[in-house]
């Protein structure tokens, strides 16, 4: 295939590029008052309005002829068919069976994957109801109070996003804890208000090979047997996993596994069993609110044509302003405190997906890629970074989130809130002049000199775009939702660029090298092939930690 930029549509693009790129988002909305209808979608209650970015019909028109061009539909077909799209790895991906909610088979292989899917779902049922319900007995006889998830990158990002999300379904006087970062501190302060005998871990490890998840489980199995002895384990450990050998080897018998497949990828997984944790918090009704939210989405990303269909258009903007005007990063805006790890959650699925040099065919990729993602619950990032989005000199375009629902209902926090989140994106679009900040400095009565040498501070660009997705309420089927238009999003933008969006070649080197320091850490050796930065670096570690109390 050729590389998209080579494309006619994509040269069609850079012309119309050039035309467009002085227009500004303000007079293309005076000249059309049908902006808002003509630039937004909805889908049930979720609307995303996206007039407030730099798009004429016409551009939008071309970024359609691109996706035509890529074969984006061709491409979402081979991902629903369960092909191997994941090409470096021979994989399918196929998370959107993993959802399924309708009667349809969807394969792998030639192979049915449904039925497996259901029985470990059952499974699933049957566990979280038992822990729920209090009838699952840790090893003393009392019901468990406290689950702690064990796991790193997507065994962890997702199912804790999702459990923090779903703060108020939670059933009371039962917490589920995660733990991830291989820092000790992690571990000691999850556990050091636990009693042993009524918290159960979940292992959540795909490949049970991560040496992070496994130092934690190992540690987390010595805390638990130093108090209650070996004969505790199987009541108080259950495992996730793709490698039932693994899991037994490390002392989790097979009833206690739950399974989930190699066509599952880890940044997609927590609609798989990884997303057991998510379950045990929530029930296993509302976990299945959530998989049916993402189905909708699922099937509106199948079904909807291209220019109206909500991941292909959110890619195609993020392509038209990584490619066309320079952009680097995309903030991320959840006006909901519930929503704070979702920034952290789409570095991962966006990020590990797309942050890569190389197209499927092992050419290098001669544009950008996947941005930089971050972001903070508003309004804390408007303390802290928008003043980079208002005024620094490079564009960060960003997507908005909010409900009109809250949780918590209390005085008059929420239209704060929301009032907060339209003012932002209102002002990111529209900016002020150095006049017009002239001007209003004057009429404050400031002498002229000071008001001429101030205004330029404080004068904004604008024309900075956004995209608002605005819901009813963060419920489990609108959080499923939300999360599947970013993962079609994530993997639209793979196809146009021309990449695989499903391995993660990139995160092994620093893996490999951090198995042979760790060995001249601990023995002492110093191996040679270092550069003299961290040889240096190994030395001070060393005679410090000698001297640590
Ligand atoms: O960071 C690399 C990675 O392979 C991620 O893709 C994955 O989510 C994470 O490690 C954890 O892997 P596992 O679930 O196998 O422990």
């Amino acid at each position: 295939m050729a590389s998209p930029d080579k494309s006619k549509a994509w040269t069609a693009l850079e012309a119309h590029h050039r035309k467009v790129a002085g227009l500004t988002m303000g007079a293309l909305f005076a000249d059309d008052p049908e902006r808002f209808g003509r630039f937004s979608l909805s889908l049930g209650d979720m609307l995303l309005d996206y007039s407030k970015n730099r798009v004429t019909a016409e551009t939008m028109d071309l970024l359609i002829a691109l996706a035509r061009a890529a074969d984006v539909e061709g491409w979402r077909a081979r991902m629903f068919e369960g092909q191997a799209i994941n090409t470096t790895e021979n994989r399918a991906a196929l998370h959107v069976a993993l959802r399924n909610r309708s009667d349809a088979p969807m394969e792998v292989g030639g192979d049915d994957v449904m039925p497996a899917v259901q029985g470990v779902l059952a499974q699933m049922r049957a566990f979280t109801d038992s822990v729920r319900g209090g009838n699952w007995k840790g090893h003393t006889g009392r019901p468990i109070t406290h689950v702690v998830n064990v796991g790193i990158g997507g065994s962890d990002l997702g199912p804790a996003m999702v459990t923090e999300a779903l703060t108020p379904y939670h059933q009371d006087g039962l917490e589920v804890r995660f733990v991830s970062n291989v820092d000790a501190t992690d571990l000691a302060e999850t556990l050091k208000d636990l009693d042993p005998a009524t918290t159960l871990f979940i292992v959540a490890s795909k490949t049970f090979t991560t040496l992070e998840t496994l130092t934690n489980a190992r540690s987390a199995r010595h805390w638990l047997t130093d108090a209650l002895g070996e004969d505790a384990v199987g009541r108080h450990f259950v495992a996730l996993s793709t490698n039932a050998e693994a899991v037994r080897a490390f002392g989790i018998e097979p009833d206690n596994m739950f399974a989930f497949w190699d066509w599952v990828g880890g940044r997609a997984s927590l609609w798989s069993a990884i997303g057991l944790p998510i379950a045990v918090a929530i029930g296993m009704d509302r976990f299945e609110d959530l998989l049916a939210g993402a189905h909708v989405m699922d099937r509106h990303f199948a079904e909807a044509p291209l220019e109206a269909n909500m991941p292909v258009v959110l890619a195609l903007l993020g392509l038209w302003y990584i490619d066309f005007f320079g952009a680097r990063a995309h903030a991320v805006l959840p006006y909901d405190q519930y929503l704070r790890r979702l920034p952290a959650f789409l570095q991962q699925l966006d990020m590990e997906s797309n942050g890569k040099g190389v197209r499927r065919d092992g050419t290098p990729v001669e544009r950008g890629t996947g941005p930089v993602v971050f972001g903070e619950p508003g309004t804390n990032g408007q303390h802290a970074f928008y003043q980079l989005l208002h005024q620094g000199p490079r564009m960060v375009p960003a997507d908005f989130i909010a409900a009109a629902e809250t949780h918590n209902p209390m005085g008059r926090h929420h239209p704060i809130l929301v009032a907060n989140f339209l003012a932002q994106t209102e002002a990111l679009m529209k900016g002020r002049t150095a006049a017009d900040a002239l001007a209003e400095l004057t009429a404050r009565g400031m002498a002229p000199d000071a008001a001429r040498e101030l205004a330029p501070h404080k004068a904004f660009p604008g024309n900075r775009p956004t995209n608002s997705i605005f819901v009813r309420r963060f419920d489990p089927p609108t959080l499923g939702m939300l999360i599947a238009l970013y993962e079609h999003k994530v993997f639209v933008q793979g196809v146009l660029w021309g990449i695989n969006s499903f391995d993660q070649w990139g995160v092994e080197l620093g893996k490999e090298l951090a198995g042979t320091i760790l060995d001249e850490l601990e023995d002492g050796t110093q191996g040679s092939g270092h550069d003299t930065s961290t040889a240096g670096l190994i030395d001070h570690y060393r005679r410090l930690s000698k001297e640590a109390p």
